[in-house]
């Protein structure tokens, strides 16, 4: 409601204030059933790949974490020690110390990040060294691949020279001429790839600022669509929690190598809410450095840098002040969620929580009403931990996210032991974090898939239904990982249209 038929239906000012007071503690009727809008505005490659499609070597993007073995030693390249010393070829089977983390400068020009965080180059005497904490031109490498099996490659120097593994204990950067591809060539190296993200800097940087612009409005324009938005109303969904990355609140120009148009987006996103009466949670699941190293966090090269310093905190605050200005007359806003899945240890609770009350604030500046979400801590973590912190403030509420997935003690459930699970341990886990004076709960994310192999649909319908059941208990509601996906059971809107879930 408008605040001037508020103010006009409260008799004075004080009164006006008790309401809003009181208002602001009960319990709401209203429980959020909601389904994430994942992989839009901050993309995640396994949600939609064929978005990756038109990038060069694609599977070398930044951050991609590669190793080498040298095809005539048949060993691989080694930073000794980790990082501060020599490269070396002396290792017979490879691990962190033989892996390296890809920086992309161009389609074919890469830095190699070792364990400790240095960046192989030039040393003295063209010894090839991973000494340089920055990386600049001595550190920037060419990959050149074999086109015939895109397994072998050559890797040049900044000096025009190619690296070359003399012996088990010499690595130089001075091979001349043409190193062939042969068995025999020191120049030649086989690339296993060894892990690689898929997020929003990875496309970016992938493309280049020109082509990643057109690819990424396309993108936005097309993959959330009005219709979507009336697809969810006539099937039960009474929200949606949009997941945003920092950059947004820099548009039209963000810092590179993020570009421009998701605020559009956003935008648009709000007025199809209230066209079919949803409402909307903003997530903000990117934050600047990655609060997680995961790549939906827009991770760098897999490394979590968010909350090291004041500076990347009090940005961070700047951005949920943007949103909630933004958007904080909008008659679909419901909730502003401060940041998603900070990781722990990196991220300590000391960390959090002073980030948690500064990002309160700065949503309490604009809009007395608007729920404020606080997303539990991943990894080692205390589950109430942050109760100290939201017991005093009004209209919080936490987030934690269920998934019968991402830990080994799932891998041999069957399906009855997957659905008792969510019956009995789940709903456990949510009751120990409802509490009648505490915050508000929210299962914020969630999904119908597990390591089941080849169940039936109706062992699907009855593991949705579980969730739902249980999941419906959080005091305020839950939100589908997610409404569009490749894979199909991660996919809401695939889930309802084949009948695998009702709502
Ligand atoms: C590899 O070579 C370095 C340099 O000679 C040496 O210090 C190291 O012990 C060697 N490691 C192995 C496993 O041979
Ligand atoms: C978890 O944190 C809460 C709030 O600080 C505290 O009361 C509780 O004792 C903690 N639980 C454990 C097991 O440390
Ligand atoms: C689920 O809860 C039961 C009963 O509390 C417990 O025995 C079991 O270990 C839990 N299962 C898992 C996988 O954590």
């Amino acid at each position: 409601m408008a605040i001037s038929n508020f103010a006009n239906r409260c008799f004075g000012l004080t009164l006006c204030l008790l309401l809003v007071y009181v208002g602001a503690r009960e319990t709401p009727n209203f429980k959020f059933r909601a389904v994430n809008l994942g992989g839009w505005l901050v993309t995640e490659g396994w949600i939609k790949p064929s978005l990756f499609d038109g990038v060069p070597n694609k599977d070398l993007l930044f951050g991609t974490q590669v190793q080498f073995k040298s095809v005539k030693l048949g060993t691989y390249l080694c930073a000794e020690g980790g990082g501060g010393s020599i490269i070396v070829a002396n290792r017979t089977s490879a691990s962190g110390w033989e892996s390296f983390k890809l920086w992309r400068t161009t389609n074919v020009k890469y830095q190699f990040k070792v364990f400790n965080g240095q960046f192989i180059g030039q040393g003295v005497g063209l010894d090839a060294v991973a000494v340089a904490n920055t990386p600049g031109s001595t550190e920037t490498f060419e990959i050149i691949r074999n086109t015939q099996d895109n397994k072998r490659v050559q890797i040049k120097g900044p000096n025009g020279m190619f690296l070359q593994a003399k012996t088990q204990d010499r690595v130089t950067v001075d091979f001349q001429g043409d190193p062939g591809w042969g068995d025999d060539s020191p120049a030649v190296f086989v690339l296993s790839i060894v892990n690689t993200l898929q997020g929003e800097y990875q496309i970016t940087n992938g493309y280049g600022p020109e082509k990643a612009t057109k690819v990424m409005n396309d993108h936005w324009n097309s993959f959330i669509v009005e219709d979507d938005f009336k697809f969810m109303s006539k099937n039960g969904i009474n929200s949606v929690r949009i997941p945003v990355g920092w950059w947004i609140a820099s548009d039209p120009a963000p810092p590179s190598p993020f570009v421009g148009g998701s605020l559009k987006a956003l935008d648009r996103a709000f007025t199809w809410a209230e066209k079919y009466g949803l409402k909307v949670i903003i997530d903000l699941h990117a934050a600047p450095g990655s609060q997680n190293g995961f790549e939906h966090s827009a991770s760098t090269d897999g490394s979590q840098e968010w909350g090291k310093t004041q500076e990347n905190i009090d940005l961070t605050v700047s951005v949920i002040e943007f949103l909630a200005s933004r958007y904080a007359s909008r008659e679909g806003l419901a909730a502003v969620e401060l940041i998603n899945e900070p990781l722990s240890p990196g991220v300590s609770l000391e960390t959090i929580t002073k980030y948690y009350r500064a990002g309160y604030d700065a949503v309490r500046k604009h809009s007395p009403t608007a729920y404020v979400i606080m997303s539990n801590r991943l990894g080692p973590a205390n589950s109430t931990e942050l109760f100290p912190l939201a017991n005093r403030l009004r209209h919080t509420v936490i987030d934690v996210h269920y998934y019968n997935l991402f830990s080994s003690e799932f891998d041999t459930m069957t399906v009855q032991q997957n659905i008792d699970f969510v019956y009995n341990n789940r709903s456990q886990q949510l009751n120990s974090i409802t509490r009648a004076n505490g915050p508000l709960t929210f299962v914020g994310e969630w999904v119908a898939e597990w390591q089941v192999q080849g169940a039936s649909q109706a062992d699907y319908q009855r593991f949705a239904k579980a969730q739902l059941e249980v999941y419906g208990r959080a005091s305020f509601g839950w939100a589908y990982w997610t409404l569009k996906n490749v894979n199909n059971h991660w996919s809401l809107q695939w889930m309802i249209q084949n009948k695998y879930i009702q709502l």
